[in-house]
């Protein structure tokens, strides 16, 4: 639950087969300590002090003899411990390594397999299988020096007893039955001092594991409620405002957004275009606060967003990313996640508006058709439309459709984009696209360049001041005509 808290940046930086690692591994790792690690010592500890009691109230000259190999015992076990602690670590980045590559390959398979770079991949994968299995024998090597090296030490305890024993039953200083008894209590230590060893190792791990995982709750969420929260704001009515914003991506060297303002009244539709990279993705992830601003502020109602509670904030806004993103479940389900408590009539509603309904008709089980690795592959311009329906289907008072409709033909996102407009009647509409047929009928358009807002106004305006909104229009409208020759 943690982790799903971690701000948008935190999973851009992060590979995903680190995170499957940790809560694998190292998760089970630091569940061993807490489970066999303390149980076993005090379990032992109790039949260690017991038995060395006796042994010391038998013969207490006898049983100094016979502790002299555990000093050694407890030096093996810890010079031993940090190697494998060490190489312990050293297979488990390894591991990562291997799960990222596995995870990158199966979800990369079309791109994997449309530049024939099976062969270099299987090559890839089979080099980080082999420095994994390496790094498994050298762990292994250690381990496996460990439980040898303790029973010849054992032994060796074993060894003096029943030889200074043996000389004291012969001198008549002891008899037999107390030195059989000496033996059985030695023996009881054997146990205890295995587990010593046993435990070393289990906890070492652990602190290895829980050093990883802690810094992983460390990381605290950036973007989330904070003592700056206004607990009392519970609804949003849709007035959007960016007050000199600038934003610069975390790993970025210059920054993506500068000195951004910008009012969005509410129930108005704003339109955003402009070249690829200038910006428009980041000016939008701002508003659910998938980001935070660098400078300045965006309000919404007057009311800066870092004062309005997250939940509530994202509650109202249905955001369409450029890139869909569909779970492994059926289609009623995928728009349902948008509000899991919707009934049938709207999810139906939703997919009729975002124009997916009559695709659907077409599917072997209707809403019920599942999508994904156990089902049916939607096209682009499918899963853009089941996306807008998700969106929608929350009655949000801000939509946003980042390039959503880029893969829907032009007459199909003339009928949305009108079914849209009643639907968003008194709510706010962003709409970034790159066609201007998209963007022509909104309430304002903007044009950003190189992260700062270069023209604005309606498409008329914009056409009549003749700069970039002037020649995008001007080069479609030539690609159209030459369409239709
Ligand atoms: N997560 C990120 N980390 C660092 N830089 C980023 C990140 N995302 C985007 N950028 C950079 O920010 C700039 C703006 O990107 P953005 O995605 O906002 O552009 P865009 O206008 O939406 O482009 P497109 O039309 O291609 O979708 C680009 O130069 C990009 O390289
Ligand atoms: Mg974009």
């Amino acid at each position: 639950s943690h982790i799903q808290r971690l701000p948008l940046p935190y999973f851009q930086n992060t590979p995903t087969g680190d995170l499957m690692a940790h809560a694998t591994n190292d998760i089970s790792a630091v569940r061993n300590v807490v489970g066999p690690g303390i149980m076993y010592p005090a379990d032992t500890l109790m039949t260690l002090t017991m038995s060395l009691a006796l042994m010391f109230v038998k013969d207490w000259q006898l049983t100094l003899l016979a502790l002299i190999p555990m000093p050694f015992v407890s030096y093996a076990v810890y010079y031993l411990g940090k190697v494998i602690h060490e190489k312990f670590n050293e297979r488990q980045e390894q591991y990562s390594i291997l799960t990222t590559k596995a995870q990158e390959n199966l979800s990369g398979a079309r791109v994997v397999k449309a530049y024939v770079r099976e062969e270099y991949e299987v090559e890839q994968f089979r080099t980080a299988s082999w420095e994994y299995f390496k790094k498994n024998l050298v762990l292994a090597k250690a381990q496996s020096v460990m439980w040898p090296l303790m029973f010849i030490l054992v032994g060796l305890s074993i060894i003096i007893t029943i030889y200074m024993g043996g000389l004291k039953v012969i001198n008549g200083e002891m008899t037999i039955g107390t030195l059989t008894a000496f033996m059985t209590y030695l023996s009881l230590l054997i146990w205890p001092m295995i587990a010593f060893g046993w435990v070393t190792n289990m906890w070492q791990q652990g602190a290895a594991s829980m050093k990883r995982l802690a810094k992983i709750f460390d990381t605290v969420p950036s973007i989330g409620d904070s003592e700056r929260t206004d607990h009392t704001i519970t609804d949003i009515e849709g007035t959007i405002e960016f007050r000199n914003v600038s934003f610069t991506h975390e790993t970025a060297a210059t920054p993506t957004l500068q000195g951004i303002d910008l009012t969005i009244p509410q129930g108005s539709t704003l339109a955003i275009v402009g070249f690829t990279g200038s910006g428009k993705s980041s000016l939008v992830n701002l508003i659910p606060r998938l980001y935070d601003v660098t400078e300045g502020s965006v309000l919404i109602d007057g009311k800066d967003i870092r004062t309005i509670p997250i939940a509530t904030l994202r509650k109202h806004i249905g955001y369409v990313p450029q890139e869909t993103f569909l779970f492994s479940d059926s289609i009623a389900e995928n728009i349902r996640y948008g509000d899991d408590e919707a009934e049938r009539e709207r999810i139906h509603d939703a997919a009729e508006v975002s124009q997916i309904a009559k695709d659907v008709a077409d599917f072997p089980q209707r809403f019920e058709t599942m999508l994904g690795e156990r089902g049916i592959t939607l096209s682009g311009g499918q899963k853009q439309r089941t996306s807008i329906a998700r969106a929608i289907l929350r009655r949000p008072k801000i939509l946003i459709l980042d390039d959503a409709l880029s893969a829907v033909d032009t007459y199909t996102e003339e009928s949305i984009l009108q079914r849209l407009r009643s639907l968003m009647k008194g709510r706010t509409s962003i709409i970034i696209a790159h066609r201007i047929s998209t963007v022509k009928d909104a309430d304002r358009i903007i044009v950003l360049h190189e992260g700062k807002i270069a023209e604005q106004g309606t498409h008329d305006q914009l056409i009549a001041m003749k700069g970039i909104y002037a020649g995008l229009y001007q080069k479609q409208l030539l690609e159209k005509e030459l369409e239709n020759l």
